[in-house]
């Protein structure tokens, strides 16, 4: 039997607690909490302390959210000689060499599958992947929250904030949904994913995004015309200088696979040698889903399983110059640069030639402060 301490009774703390209720092989024996929840009765504590001090709690759970006090608690869980599963994945991109080393020195397991994906076992697949093959790509729909509102918004002219507050209502969105319309969130996942993929160590800050919120129901007609659907992918990928990595909304012919992808599912690949493309559907957010991953590492840590799931890399700056394609620009303000890459009128956009993610990504962060209304979407 592995007791466990679970820090945060959220969306996804809830859920581990009743998949976990009914096993034998789990028990959950304090909750840490920020509010009286009668329902967990004594277990309930305000005070971390009782868990990391406690010897008879072989594993933390994690499930707070947010970079601190999740990141202090993790490291003192760590060096206190407990393993720790956590769904938190801010904290695991931004201290992914300090947590991991961490583990490692103190032999214990760092798991952290709900992570990225949420219910979807990508993590670990990809970890598997990595053991016999060569990852030459990682990429796809990382974020179930803007795939709902772009999956509504392709279904019927739909309001924005509306479906987001849908979004919100089931659990999908962080506690702010910037994080999943703006591409934070993703690049979070991106992150721990190339990591892992290519045995390296990225920076979030680094990486271009660009995300959903600009885009307008005029945009979708001009896709839709086309025969185009328009999903916020990430992509890390090996070239032959170094690692690139970026994200954006992008345009997919509409029999593509991620044209599919309805509500809040993900749809997450890898191009490895062996495998060639391999993809992983499901869930990407939502208590169940979610907590599924989550009590799923428990069980992988009470079965003996300590080590991360990739060694730890050398730190690199992703490089996006040699990776082009061309990009529907829509903007109020025109410049040189821009009529000198046009090659088309597109609904009330443009379509650029091909040009560097770099590039593409230096323009439209520059062009976003003059124009904040502005919406780019890749056309590989
Ligand atoms: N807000 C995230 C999403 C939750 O919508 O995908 C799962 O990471």
């Amino acid at each position: 039997m592995m007791n466990i301490g679970l820090l945060g009774f959220g969306v996804v703390g809830r859920g581990v607690y009743e998949q976990v209720d009914k096993r034998s092989d789990l028990h959950i024996s304090r909750v840490l909490v920020r509010r009286d929840i009668p329902e967990i009765g004594a277990i309930a504590t305000r005070d971390f302390q009782e868990i990391v001090n406690d010897p008879a709690i072989h594993i933390v759970v994690e499930v707070l959210g947010g970079l601190h006090p999740a990141y202090e608690y993790i490291c003192a869980a760590l060096r206190a000689g407990k393993h720790v599963v956590t769904a938190n994945k801010a904290v695991v991109s931004a201290y992914y060499h300090e947590l991991t080393s961490l583990a490692r020195d103190n032999g214990v397991a760092l798991r952290c599958t709900a992570a990225v994906g949420g219910g979807i076992p990508w993590l670990v697949n990809l970890e598997r992947c990595c053991r016999l093959d060569t990852v030459e790509e990682v990429c796809g729909i990382m974020n179930g929250t803007s795939n709902y509102i772009m999956d509504a918004m392709h279904r019927s002219p739909v309001n924005f904030d509306e479906v987001l507050c849908q979004a919100q209502a089931l659990g999908y969105a962080e506690a702010d949904p910037s994080a999943d319309i703006d591409g934070d969130d993703i690049r979070r996942k991106l992150v721990i994913s190339a990591n892992i993929a290519f045995t390296t160590l990225l920076r979030e800050e680094e990486i271009p995004m660009f995300g959903i919120r600009t885009v307008t129901d005029e945009d979708i007609a001009a896709f839709h015309e086309r025969g185009l659907v328009c999903k916020l992918l990430a992509t890390a990928r090996r070239t032959p200088e170094g690692i690139a990595a970026w994200l954006e909304p992008t345009l997919v012919d509409d029999n593509a696979l991620e044209a599919a992808v309805p509500a809040n599912y993900n749809l997450i690949s890898f191009q490895s040698r062996y495998l060639g493309r391999q993809s992983y559907f499901g869930q990407g957010a939502g208590r169940f889903p979610t907590a599924s991953n989550v009590t799923q590492d428990c069980l992988d840590i009470a079965a003996g399983k300590t080590a991360f799931y990739a060694p730890s890399g050398a730190a690199q700056t992703p490089r996006n110059e040699s990776v082009c394609h061309a990009y529907y620009v829509r903007t109020a303000y025109s410049d040189p640069w821009l009529t000198a890459h046009t090659r088309e009128p597109m609904g009330l956009g443009v379509l650029t030639d091909s040009v560097s993610v770099a590039e593409m990504h230096r323009w439209a962060n520059a062009q976003r402060q003059r124009d904040s209304h502005c919406f780019i979407a890749a056309l590989p």
